[in-house]
């Protein structure tokens, strides 16, 4: 007989010590913004930007990012890190894209857009974790990839990225029992069929550091994942493989979930069996999803509280190290978006900053001297922000190149 905890939805796991904090953040601005690929230029592909407020188009590492922020979207005051995502849209058969709305994933308020965040000190048993330090940032996924193999129980990587197609909405619904990637409604890249109440997209981040730097060239390589196997039936989330002799110091595990309201489009689903859904970097396969981070805790805060919160579930409200923020205070807290342009809200004809549908299996190429918005004189609204030296890049062509496997490279 299986043991109970393979059964068990994470709910029911609070009786065993494990430190956990889940938390919804609402959105705090959605745009053509990556401080980490491309600071200081537009990037090349849309993001949704969630957390302080301090966020910008370059980041510089030596900021206390949680002190130049007023305020965050997220439920932990101390809380002023980033955290961004590619955005999805929905193509109409008439050949016009419209983004999808990001709603309140299961029990963490009511939120405006964004996605919930997870750090996790390993599941039972509890793990002694060392929290991030001022000015670690890191990168998960690569926008370029058209093509993943399934998961693999030998490369936890192959287990980090997933998507859950919900079929109903009550969070002990049948499609929600399982831990993400775990499970017959996740998938690595996107659902192929309409999901009646949306799709989650699950994203693990590397838990092992090299324990120096606070940041590499691609935004990955100090970073790894644990060695593995995976037991599919638990995921990564309750993976205990160790970490790589390279990468030996263990940090909380990063999750992201983002909750898309693909529901909504019922009635302008094709009939035909194709899959109207392309990410903002012109995937319609999902293998390109990635995720971004730049810490911003307050002092020891996110110490403590892996210390100290033993929660499995990560209720914030069962975090007394932390102080909890109101809705109303996460959804107050936004910025205008910079770049001159529409990315949602209504129909538009193309996914902004040239992003052609590209369906792989090869994979992606940027679009070299596209003519979309950028970091030129003008472009960006000179009543309200000066825009940072211009980097010598054409448009489109951010200051990385992507390698085919990893992640990127500056150029
Ligand atoms: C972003 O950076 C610019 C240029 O350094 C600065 O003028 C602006 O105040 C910053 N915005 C925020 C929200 O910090
Ligand atoms: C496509 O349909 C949507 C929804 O009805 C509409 O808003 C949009 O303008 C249409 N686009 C074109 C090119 O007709």
């Amino acid at each position: 007989m299986h043991s109970l905890k393979f059964l068990l939805p994470l709910s029911l796991l609070a009786q065993s010590a494990s430190a956990t904090i889940r938390f919804g953040c609402s959105q705090l601005v959605t745009q053509r913004f990556d401080p980490l690929v491309t600071p200081g230029e537009v990037a090349p592909h849309v993001h949704q930007i969630i957390g302080g407020n301090a966020f910008n188009l370059s980041m510089d590492p030596n900021e206390d990012y949680a002190e130049t922020a007023t305020c965050t979207t997220c439920r932990f005051k101390e809380d002023k890190s980033n955290y961004w995502t590619a955005v999805l849209y929905f193509k109409h058969s008439n050949g016009s894209y419209i983004r999808v709305p990001q709603k309140p994933n299961h029990l963490v308020g009511d939120t405006k857009g964004g996605h919930t965040v997870y750090y996790i000190a390993g599941y039972p048993p509890f793990q002694k974790v060392t929290a991030f330090a001022k000015g670690f940032r890191m990168i998960t996924g690569n926008p370029m990839i058209r093509t993943k193999g399934d998961r693999d129980p030998n490369d936890v990587t192959s287990n980090a990225i997933t998507f859950r197609c919900w079929t109903s909405d009550e969070w002990l619904g049948p499609s929600n029992l399982l831990a993400p990637g775990v499970g017959e409604y996740d998938s690595v890249g996107l659902p192929t069929k309409f999901c009646p109440s949306g799709i989650r997209s699950n994203i693990f981040f590397p838990t092992c550091w090299d324990g120096k730097n606070l940041d590499s060239p691609d935004h990955f390589s100090h970073m790894a994942y644990p060695t593995g196997p995976v037991d599919s039936r638990l995921g990564i989330i309750w993976h205990e493989g160790p970490c790589p002799a390279t990468h030996p110091v263990k940090v909380p595990t990063i999750l992201y979930e983002i909750a898309w309201d693909t529901a909504i489009f019922k009635d302008d689903w094709p009939t035909d069996g194709s899959q109207p859904l392309i990410m903002s970097m012109g995937d319609p396969t999902g293998f390109g999803q990635h995720g971004d981070y730049v810490f911003g805790w307050e002092g020891d805060s996110l110490q403590r509280a892996m210390d100290n919160c033993k929660d499995s579930f990560g209720t914030p409200e069962n975090c007394p190290e932390l102080t909890l923020l109101t809705d109303e205070e996460m959804n107050s807290c936004t910025q205008p978006a910079l770049v001159p342009e529409k990315v949602e809200g209504e129909y538009i004809s193309a996914l902004p900053g040239c992003n052609p549908e590209q369906h792989g299996p090869e994979p992606a190429t940027m679009v070299p001297n596209c003519g979309a918005p950028s970091t030129t004189i003008g472009a960006v609204p000179t009543q309200s922000y000066t825009a940072p030296p211009i980097l010598p890049s054409a448009n489109c062509v951010p200051g990385v190149v992507w390698t085919p496997n990893g992640i990127l490279s500056p150029r």
